[in-house]
């Protein structure tokens, strides 16, 4: 049966314009499944400095290690899955008000070498989470959704987000489609307060290279190394890298703005960077002098240009991406050297 729900109040009025988005969730409790990851531990470091009351983390660390995690009072770590009914029940009994599900096998090439993981943690998984969101009767819960999956190959630029596609090119892609689809019918059938956020090639601190992970990281970690960064086709398709700390900003608005509730919104930088600037940028930025290789495209690697329209996150969140690439790709790499040692240790190739 559909059953009605309050309104979110947390928003209502909003924190004064001086604290950050993250003071709306002070003396909260928040649980953020995948909260040790890249996203996960930085909106987890973000909701601890505006005083949220308690940060639930459910993770069974597949794809991230502890050490990325703030050691603050407020944070409760769970090692477990999202697939598992017990540590779903542990983390729902300490009543979290806010769900970030962050949880998910990462991401395209992964999926194709474990399809049928793929669909149990990013379709199962996510079917257990709204279930378990739904029954305990939360505010919001915030789903990450990817706009490089969902979009397909063909959608015209930039991208905006009432077209999907249903020509996609792994099973990532295809579930990360079917979270979105379960956060519909929880939403229209159970009036569960969900949010889509897409997001698009994120990247900072708090990502640890390996063979599955993101090309930002990996270059760097490569070219410390100084060996050549592997560029997969011409060099000129572009990406829409988005600085994580802005993409914090948007969660954090998304989980609190009454207007988002039920959207599917683009947190995206708005820009387009081509991957041979990108692999120029890090190769002057570490001193590497081994330049770059080109090897073959990917077989589902068929998105030559990315580029998201973040009006709708404008209008109804006040989002504004503020970090411009270079910078933020400087303070991904401060924090590689900052980290290097546990950073080459923990990186999975
Ligand atoms: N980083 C990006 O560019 C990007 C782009 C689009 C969408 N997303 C989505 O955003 C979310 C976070 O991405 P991220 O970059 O932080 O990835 P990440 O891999 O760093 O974080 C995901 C976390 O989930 C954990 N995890 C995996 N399976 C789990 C399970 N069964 N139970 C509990 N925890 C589990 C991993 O250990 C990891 O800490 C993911 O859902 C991802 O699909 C990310």
């Amino acid at each position: 049966m559909p059953t009605d729900r309050a309104q979110p109040s947390a928003g209502r009025g909003g924190p004064p314009p001086e604290a950050g988005p993250g003071a709306a969730y002070a003396g909260r409790t928040v649980l953020v499944t995948g909260g040790a990851g890249c996203i996960g531990s930085n909106l987890v470091r973000a909701l601890a400095d505006g005083g949220a009351a308690r940060i639930l983390v459910l993770d069974d660390l597949s794809s991230a290690s502890r050490w990325n995690l703030p050691d603050h009072p407020a944070v409760r770590f769970v090692r477990g899955s999202v697939l598992d009914d017990e540590a779903l029940r542990a983390v729902f009994a300490e009543r979290p008000e806010y769900v970030y599900h962050l949880a998910a096998l990462f991401a395209n090439q992964n999926s194709v070498d474990h399809p049928e993981q793929d669909l149990r943690v990013n379709g199962l998984g996510t079917l257990k989470v709204l279930q378990f969101a739904h029954l305990a009767g939360v505010r919001r819960v915030v789903y990450a959704s990817s706009g490089c999956s969902v979009y397909g190959s063909r959608a015209p630029l930039p991208l905006v987000e009432d077209f999907v596609s249903l020509d996609l090119d792994t099973p990532y892609q295809i579930t990360k489609l079917l979270g979105e689809l379960y956060c519909n019918f929880f939403f229209r059938y159970y009036r569960l307060p969900v949010v889509r956020a897409r997001f698009f090639n994120v990247y900072g601190p708090g990502e640890i290279p390996g063979r599955y992970r993101n090309v930002i990281p990996n270059f760097l970690y490569w070219a410390i190394r100084k060996e050549p960064l592997p560029i997969t086709g011409t060099g000129e398709e572009t990406r829409d890298f988005t600085y994580v700390g802005d993409v914090v900003q948007g969660l954090l608005a998304a989980g609190v703005a009454e207007a988002a509730a039920g959207e599917a919104l683009n947190l995206a930088s708005g820009r387009e960077v081509t991957v041979a600037h990108l692999a120029g940028l890090i190769n002057e930025l570490t001193g590497n002098p081994a330049g770059v290789r080109y090897v073959e495209r990917r077989p589902w690697d068929t998105i030559t240009r990315r580029c998201a329209s973040v009006e709708k996150a404008r209008r109804l969140l006040g989002y504004r991406p503020a970090t411009d690439f270079e910078t933020g790709v400087r303070r991904t790499w401060e924090w590689f050297t900052a980290n290097w040692d546990r950073i080459a240790q923990d990186a999975r190739f």
